[in-house]
């Protein structure tokens, strides 16, 4: 351990992105204090304080969010919630406790207009409730203004230790001959392991402020599909269908790449591409056969 003081991350015990962070944490041997549910309740800011303080923790770095983006639709209050009430609360006991707090956002406060990835700077205009509760958590958290704070929007995680996209995929790809995935909606696909790399990287920079933080690279959900049934070398199609032919409750943006430039001129590093994070994941955490001997 550095003799640093501790990393307090809420959601890392259950959490997708909440385990790669301690997890990567851990790698880079650093001390990490995952909490959930059992631990302490987030929305106690007394029980925060007497945390941090017994533990001696500066840096909270939140993962907990309502994240069932259809779900949302229809428990509005509940995902305004925890996606805006508790990113205030958390922001007001970081300014009143001088810690530094790192917190993360979605490609889905972007309405999916653009043609080109969105900077940091593009305005956004959510159409679903989730991501109308996650702008307001950002804004929340700008407003209470604690002196460190970072806002990381991410995209389309993928990544050990809860089931996901890809795991879905293949999980059904094992079992039927064929499956039909949108192929109109573009993002960036994102490894958690990665995303909890760089956002060490961007802390250990001094990050504060708005950041766009995902994998390198675009794809649809179709591509991704194929990608990861080619990799687990599995025999069924993958087949590219309309949004329309799977009908959601959220709408989603239809192009959501993240522009990473400030990210990388701050740390000096690039992401790397979202097939490498894939191939990762499939080979090393799910511990796929990798019969293309690379
Ligand atoms: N997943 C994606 O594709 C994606 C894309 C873009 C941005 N993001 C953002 O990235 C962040 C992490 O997402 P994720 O996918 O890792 O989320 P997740 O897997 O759904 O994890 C959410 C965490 O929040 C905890 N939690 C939920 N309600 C709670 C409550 N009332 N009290 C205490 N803990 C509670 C959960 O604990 P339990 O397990 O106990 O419920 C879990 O640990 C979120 O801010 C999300 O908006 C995610």
């Amino acid at each position: 351990m550095s003799g640093e003081s501790p990393f307090l991350v809420l959601g890392g015990r259950t959490g997708l992105l909440g385990q790669a962070l301690t997890r990567a944490l851990r790698e880079a041997k650093r001390e990490v204090l995952p909490v959930g549910r059992e631990d302490f309740d987030p929305y106690d800011q007394d029980a925060l304080r007497r945390f941090t303080e017994r533990q001696g923790c500066r840096t909270v770095v939140n993962t907990v969010a309502y994240t069932a983006v259809d779900l949302a639709e229809e428990e509005p209050d509940n995902a305004f919630d925890l996606n805006e009430r508790l990113p205030r609360l958390l922001g007001l006991s970081a300014a009143r406790e001088g810690l530094r707090l790192v917190h993360f956002s979605t490609d889905f406060v972007f309405n999916g207009a653009k043609e080109e990835p969105y900077t940091t700077e593009d305005e956004p205009n959510p159409r679903s409730v989730y991501g109308q509760s996650k702008l307001a958590g950002e804004r929340a958290l700008f407003e209470a203004a604690p002196e460190q704070l970072a806002v990381i929007r991410t995209s389309w995680l993928f990544g050990p230790g809860k089931r996901n996209f890809v795991e879905t995929i293949l999980n059904l790809g094992a079992n039927r001959p064929k499956l039909t995935v949108v192929a109109d909606q573009f993002g960036s696909p994102t490894y958690t392991m990665d995303l909890a790399r760089n956002t060490l990287r961007l802390l250990d920079a001094g990050g504060n402020g708005l950041f766009h933080l995902a994998s390198c690279g675009k794809a649809s959900w179709c591509e991704l599909a194929s990608e990861a049934v080619k990799l687990a070398d599995l025999t069924c199609t993958v087949e590219p269908i309309p949004s329309s032919g799977w009908p959601q409750k959220a709408e989603r943006p239809k192009y959501s790449v993240l522009d990473m430039g400030k990210f990388i001129a701050l740390t000096g590093h690039t992401p790397r591409p979202w097939e490498q994070g894939l191939r990762e994941y499939v080979f090393q955490e799910l511990g796929l056969p990798n019969h293309r001997d690379d």
